[in-house]
């Protein structure tokens, strides 16, 4: 069996032209979805990320406001900062990017964004929330996986689902999503004895560990669904190259559906803060939610 190829990139353009559409929505209604990107300091890679977050912002109709500080921004000066955002009526989502410099309380400056204008889904009030199976912002990059599967399956209910990673930022967020769409789930990490074994149980298979390549097509379930969130660069025959946390060319053969890499996952993760932001706008604002954008 050779597995059908999920297009993540076609995917991630019908959200974001939904978006667009919400968005135009709100706009006659004399409501702009706005966006605030923080960005301290000058990390090439959180450079790229901040440049795409505030061009897809703008192409779906919606307000970007960007914040680039100085890489020796005091705490306090950052914390000010992420409260005139709360403050601010034009602003419905919050992003701080992370990684920030060590000096920096990562925690402390999350929590300190309005939870309803979370657009990551990292504040302790929405982990939480989505924790207890309540309404909450979900993080952007399980909500991408979530909604590729739900297209992809229909339902989910009863399915095994082995999520492998257990990262506050994909892993347990996914598991979440998959239980409140009733998966049987299962949690796997590096430590898990006969990870093979387990990750041949799975229906629907997440890898989300970081490690190149790491889960084999001898690991994955004849018809199962794989979807591989890992981005990491590795040199193969002098060159630099991307692949995921699945070793794709094997696992194709075997799985029913698969994500690619790249073209998988990541161009959902901007489509879904999108999608998060018009969320909280229409929270904001006592407006029904935009029907299949959120979980
Ligand atoms: N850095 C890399 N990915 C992300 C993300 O999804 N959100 C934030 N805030 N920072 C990131």
């Amino acid at each position: 069996m050779t597995a059908k190829v999920i297009d993540g990139k076609a995917f991630a353009a019908t959200v974001r032209a939904k978006v667009a559409h919400h968005v135009a929505a709100l706009k006659a209604k004399g409501l702009t979805p706005g966006l605030a990107v923080v960005l301290v300091g000058e990390d090439p890679a959180s450079q790229v990320y901040v440049r795409n977050k505030h061009a897809s912002t703008i192409e779906v109709g919606m307000a970007s406001f960007e914040h680039k500080l100085q890489i020796d921004t005091s705490e306090a000066d950052l914390l000010a900062l992420v409260e005139s955002l709360n403050a601010d009526p034009k602003v419905h989502g919050i992003l701080v990017q992370l990684p920030l410099p060590s000096h920096l309380n990562s925690e402390l400056i999350i929590n300190t964004i309005d939870p309803s204008k979370d657009v990551d889904g990292f504040h302790i009030s929405n982990v939480g929330l989505l924790g207890t199976g309540q309404k909450s912002m979900v993080p952007c990059t399980p909500l991408g996986c979530l909604m590729m599967l739900r297209d992809h399956h229909g339902k989910l209910a009863g399915l095994n689902a082995v999520v492998v990673g257990r990262s506050n930022i994909v892993g347990k967020p996914m598991a979440q999503l998959l239980l409140g769409d009733s998966c049987t789930v299962t949690i796997a990490h590096s430590r898990t004895k006969d990870l093979a074994s387990v990750c041949r149980s799975a229906d629907i298979l997440v890898a989300a560990v970081g490690r190149p390549e790491m889960i084999t097509g001898d690991m994955v379930k004849s018809g199962a669904t794989v979807i591989d969130v890992g981005i990491n660069r590795v040199e193969r025959d002098g060159k630099s190259r991307l692949v995921g946390d699945v070793h794709y060319a094997s696992a194709v053969e075997v799985a029913g559906a698969i994500t690619p890499v790249p073209g998988g996952v990541g161009p959902m993760t901007i489509a879904c803060l999108l999608a998060n932001t018009v969320t909280a706008c229409c929270r904001a604002n006592g407006l029904a939610e935009p029907e299949g954008l959120t979980a």
